[in-house]
């Protein structure tokens, strides 16, 4: 099961664990609302995304240092190791922190401290993939992008997350624009919590090349059609999607219907320190709830370095 495999849809503020959450409060002097690392744990029931949100950024906040932010990464790396993982493209959310007054520098250096020689010590090629939380206004979003422009070495992608519904990414046609003028590749979180058309929106406006999450494409026949005609990856996120109650259990998650559909489909960890688990449980997990052979999950492994972001020669060593 430990199939060697690419995650490309993870947050690395979801991989906060309550423990590290604790010791960064205690090494930074923050109160923390919860009084253990159990009280914390047992606050992980979610209604919906916006509930998971909620204390996803509440606890950001433990984040101050750059020796922070190579920790949480560094914590990662070690744990991505252990589960398989070769190539590893890693969103973050620079607004969740410079709107708390921590610099851009202080985000981006100290995650470069632990990803830049991560292929040596860990075996794990990686990638940053820079989000803008789309519940800001666009303008907050260009601002970012601009304190991005020296690092540019250090980012391969542009994303799209946070509070989903109500927020099309249409609203940040200009942002993506000047993404693709900087040399940057482009995804978007869509059709998580918000309808199969956003999913369309992004491809069509902002020029997206993979989807994050996605799964509620299948509300829409025809975008499938065009999906599986045009290869578009989508990066599908099981545990997060039974955690922020898109679909009800495990064994009603569509993936399997999304693989014989012909869906370029991968299998990733999205916020795992808050779902229950991180990429080798969500194989796991789909593998048992939905009875998957060994075939679909190698398929799902294969998918990961196709959709990854790598060039020709990188692909063919992981294939
Ligand atoms: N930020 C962190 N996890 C997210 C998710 N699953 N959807 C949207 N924004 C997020
Ligand atoms: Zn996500």
């Amino acid at each position: 099961m430990l199939v060697p495999k690419a995650e490309l849809h993870l947050h690395i503020e979801g991989t906060l664990e309550p423990e590290l959450a604790f010791a960064l409060a205690e090494r930074n002097g923050v109160a923390l609302p919860f009084a253990s690392v159990e009280e914390l744990r047992a606050a992980y029931r979610f209604e919906d995304l916006q509930s998971f949100l909620d204390l996803y950024y509440r606890l950001t906040d433990v984040l101050r240092t750059e020796q922070d932010f190579a920790d949480l990464a560094e914590a990662y790396l070690a744990r991505a190791r252990a589960e398989g993982v070769r190539h590893a493209e890693i969103f973050f959310d620079p607004q969740a922190h410079t709107a708390r007054g921590v610099p851009f520098a202080t985000v981006i250096d100290g995650l470069w401290k632990a990803l830049h020689d991560s292929e040596e010590r860990h075996g794990i090629s990686t990638g940053l993939i820079l989000c803008f939380l789309r519940d800001l206004p666009a303008e907050s979003a260009l601002e970012t992008l601009r304190a991005a422009e020296p690092y540019l070495d250090r980012i391969v992608a542009v994303g799209l997350d946070s509070a989903e519904v109500g927020h099309p990414p249409a609203k940040f046609a200009a942002v993506y624009e000047r993404a693709r003028e900087l040399g940057l590749r482009a995804v978007a979180h869509a059709g998580e919590e918000g309808p199969a058309a956003y999913v369309a929106e992004a491809l069509d406006v902002l020029g997206v090349e993979r989807i994050d999450h996605g799964i509620r494409v299948l509300e829409d026949p025809a975008l499938v059609e065009r999906l599986v005609r045009e290869r578009i990856p989508l990066t599908v996120c099981p545990f997060s999607n039974v955690r922020l109650r898109v679909v009800d259990r495990l064994a009603d998650h569509p993936l399997r219907r999304m693989l014989e559909l012909g869906l370029l489909a991968t299998v990733n960890s999205d916020d795992p320190a808050y779902f229950g688990g991180y990429i080798h449980e969500n194989f796991a997990g789909v593998r048992d709830a939905l009875g998957l052979t060994a075939a679909e999950l190698r398929t799902l492994a294969r998918n990961s370095f196709e959709a990854a972001f790598l060039d020709d020669d990188a692909r063919a060593r992981y294939l």
